[in-house]
């Protein structure tokens, strides 16, 4: 059985869709863990009024399916569900707010953190932070935590604006950026992977690795949020957070030691290691595109809520390296997109070919290794090797050692949202993102956009829906002489 957490969650959002599909599911997953027990309640609000059992029976129709459980203990979680509505405007309205907390806080004797979680419109997270502080929610001697989703800002000017609002009233330590990759458990492999295996540790290195190959290829397409999309596109909404934080993992130092504060310093530094990126650099290292009709799918403009004439890109493909340390100059491609052939993520770490060999003339395979970290629909890891064919004679095969994850081993797997709940209960900020990894990944991400608004379109913008994306993606990699491993 786990430790038992004692806390108070109130959820700005909690009619929202986020908090029906991951939110109470990855809570009552903590619930069926014992990490959540007796000492918790949880505080919904948005801006409608809605009874307690009302709600509790939005929580229960969420977690219906969720995990093995008979129905009495289902609604014996939803006991610890009540709503508040709140306009996040109205400074009032927290003070009720702050008054209902209290007396639930008291009757399910909770005395350990309180967490407030922003799983709302980011246009309302600075004001939410302010009358927080200001209606003294954060005055007491409990200690009081911030989780705020995606996305932290549309620029590196603005997320500047919303930390600030932000740390008028939290302090950094308190502050916890999602991203729900890091909440992934291959994705929490790699650093295992990297350090642990002197094998693998010997050779990440430049004078080993050729290049690495991000492929986060979705086949859904913008699905019901346009709106958000319209303003986003690919390269905030996948780049900006969950790219940059797999490239952190990929090129991060050895922290000095496993603890938060060594393993968040190393994480820090890995993306300002990134070179800065000009205009020309942007035009030969990037790829947009839009998806068009294909495979039966209609196209991003023929989407509810998208401009017929929208310029927004649906896929990105980028080129970045290292300036410094022992990966320094090592390309990392990467590519995501909507409304692709197949919904895959992984990781292909491409080795060098041994440029002194006696076998070369038998070589069979164009890279002889690759190790593949497969985080999407299979989890796992895979190395693809040449060996002796069976014979007698001296001829090479490719082979390839997998290891994925088995059904049982995926059951076990806590799912992201919980993992990171998990860590929020006791105080663990090293899986959430840093100030300075932020900063880091919009100085990249407003230096592409800057570039693109001065442009026109390229011509080769659109793919069809089905597809793997532009084809200017691969002359991207067949520049410097490679290809992506993973073809779809
Ligand atoms: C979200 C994006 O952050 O990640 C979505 O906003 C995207 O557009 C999703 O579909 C992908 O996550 P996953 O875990 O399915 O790869």
């Amino acid at each position: 059985m786990e430790k038992e957490n004692n806390a108070l969650f109130i959820i700005f959002g909690g009619s929202g869709d986020l908090a029906k599909r991951k939110l109470y599911p990855a809570l009552f997953r903590l619930f069926l863990s014992g990490s959540l027990k007796t000492n918790f309640a949880v505080i919904g609000t948005s801006r409608r009024e809605w009874p307690d059992d009302y709600y509790q029976n939005i929580v229960y129709m969420a977690i219906k399916n969720v995990g093995k459980a008979g129905d009495d203990v289902r609604r014996k979680f939803i006991k610890h569900f009540f709503y508040q509505a709140n306009d996040v405007t109205d400074l009032n309205h927290f003070q009720i707010l702050k008054k209902r907390s209290q007396s639930i806080a008291d009757k399910w004797q909770i005395t350990g953190a309180w967490i407030y979680y922003l799983a709302m419109s980011p246009n309302f997270f600075g004001t939410i932070a302010e009358n927080l502080a200001k209606s003294n929610f954060l005055d007491s001697n409990h200690p009081n935590r911030l989780v705020i989703e995606k996305p932290f800002g549309h620029s590196l000017s603005s997320a500047q604006k919303l930390n600030r609002s932000i740390q008028k009233a939290f302090s950094e330590n308190d502050i916890y950026r999602i991203d729900h990759y890091l909440g992934k458990e291959i994705v929490q492999n790699i650093l295992p992977l990297r350090f642990s295996n002197p094998l693998i540790k010997g050779i990440w290195n430049q004078k080993f690795i050729s290049n690495f190959q991000i492929t986060l290829a979705e086949r859904v397409g913008v699905e019901q949020r346009a709106g958000y999309y319209e303003e986003a596109g690919a390269l905030r909404d996948m780049f900006q957070n969950h790219i940059a934080q797999l490239i952190s993992l990929l090129i991060m130092d050895e922290p000095a030691s496993l603890q938060t504060k060594d393993l968040v310093r190393s994480k820090a530094q890995a993306l300002s290691n990134i070179q800065e990126l000009d205009y020309k650099n942007i035009s030969n290292n990037f790829v947009r595109g839009q998806y068009t009709v294909g495979s039966g799918f209609k196209g991003y403009r023929e989407e509810e809520g998208v401009a017929a004439d929208s310029q927004i890109e649906t896929y990105v493909a980028g080129k970045l390296s290292p300036l410094a340390g022992p990966l320094k100059g090592v390309p990392i491609y990467f590519r995501t997109g909507k409304r692709l052939k197949q919904k895959v993520t992984r990781i292909d770490v491409v080795f060098k070919e041994s440029t002194n060999n006696i076998y070369q003339s038998k070589t069979i395979s164009d890279i002889p290794n690759v190790l593949t970290i497969l985080v999407d629909p299979i989890s796992g890891f895979k190395l693809n090797y040449q060996s002796k064919a069976i014979g007698d004679r001296q001829d090479l095969q490719k082979f390839s050692l997998r290891r994925e994850f088995n059904v049982t081993e995926r059951q076990k797997m806590p799912e992201a949202y919980q993992r990171l709940f998990h860590d929020v209960l006791n105080g663990d900020k090293t899986n959430f993102v840093q100030w300075n990894q932020l900063c880091a990944s919009w100085r990249i991400t407003d230096q592409v956009i800057d570039c693109w608004n001065k442009q026109q379109i390229p011509t080769d913008f659109f793919y069809p829906a089905g597809s793997m994306g532009p084809k200017a993606a691969d002359s991207l990699l067949a520049k410097d002489h490679h290809f992506w491993v993973f073809r779809g």
